[in-house]
């Protein structure tokens, strides 16, 4: 299995357009030593040829134009074969909308996120251009679907609704889930999880049963916005598990010891994007990488 991370930043990016903090200041400056990051999303393929992206962020048009892999091979053709969404917060979904120069899309979502993203959006008639614009197929926890050559497997996470559903429905468990990503001639296993607010047992248990794992890396603690004088919200408000700490990812994965583990989905102010900043080492010492644009793996 090929992986391509073309975004590794939570939602906003790194650095954000409103945002002073020092980690965005000083990446400004070019003081930082870091590279910017764009928002999350990953490319996968059994076979080089045909891809699912992982996710479809804003900046979906700049991140397929960085990857030679996913460049049309035709006049008119795609090597993005299907869209896999893991939640409906528009850092995920919003790609899709620029993906509207009438060429048909299949997008796999629950019943929950293709509701949220397709219902009461007059935008969204912009990929219902012509009959079978968009193909939606249903992601049904502990269903699993055969997609070009991978085995995925939606798995239940721990999240919340995306901000612009809040108090227009109930919460319900098929907003949020990871990804297991079967490789069957390889046998090789990822598992996808890029918001959590906690570690269920069925998550562990698929977490430690993968090669590869990628895992929700926006904060580093609760109150990293509060903090910086950023905002109010804690990281549990928001739905995501802080990477440090006694009751963090770090700490609750600490059993999960897949060769390559890697943070994604990483908030612009956390202090693990310092490089050789004290979080930074940890994460290492702790055998985690943290995932930058570009990155590319093979399992
Ligand atoms: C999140 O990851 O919590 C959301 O992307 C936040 C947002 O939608 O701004
Ligand atoms: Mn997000
Ligand atoms: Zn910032």
């Amino acid at each position: 299995m090929q992986i391509r991370v073309l975004g590794a930043a939570a939602g906003g990016g790194f650095p954000q357009w409103n945002c002073g903090c020092p980690n965005c200041r000083d990446q400004r400056a070019g003081t930082l030593g870091a590279s910017p990051l764009t928002q999350e999303s990953v490319a996968v393929s059994a076979d080089g040829e045909r891809w699912l992206l992982l996710n479809a962020s804003p900046e979906i048009r700049a991140q397929i134009e960085s990857c030679a892999a996913l460049h049309p091979r035709a006049r008119r053709h795609s090597p993005i074969a299907a869209i896999v969404l893991t939640n409906g917060d528009l850092d995920h979904c919003l790609g899709l909308l620029s993906l509207r120069e009438s060429h048909p899309i299949v997008v796999c979502a629950t019943d929950e996120v293709r509701r949220g993203f397709s219902e009461n959006n007059a935008l969204y008639r912009t990929l219902e251009r012509f009959p079978g614009q968009v193909t939606w197929r249903t992601l049904a926890p502990a269903t699993r679907m055969e997609l070009e050559g991978l085995e995925i497997e939606p798995l239940a996470a721990p999240g919340k609704l995306p901000i612009h559903l809040e108090g227009s429905q109930p919460e319900a468990p098929g907003q949020n889930i990871g990804l297991l990503i079967l490789d069957k001639r390889t046998g090789s296993r990822l598992a996808y999880f890029p918001a959590a607010s906690s570690v269920t047992a069925q998550m562990h248990a698929a977490l430690e049963a993968a090669g590869c794992v990628f895992f929700d890396g926006t904060f580093w603690s609760s109150d990293e916005l509060i903090a910086l004088g950023l905002g109010s919200k804690r990281a549990e408000d928001m739905a995501h598990l802080p990477v440090g700490g006694a009751a963090g990812s770090l700490a609750a994965l600490a059993r999960v010891r897949a060769p390559r583990r890697v943070y994604i989905h990483i908030n612009n102010t956390n202090p693990m994007l310092r490089p050789g900043s004290p979080e930074a080492q940890q994460v290492a010492a702790a055998g985690w990488e943290i995932a930058r644009d570009g990155m590319e793996m093979t399992l």
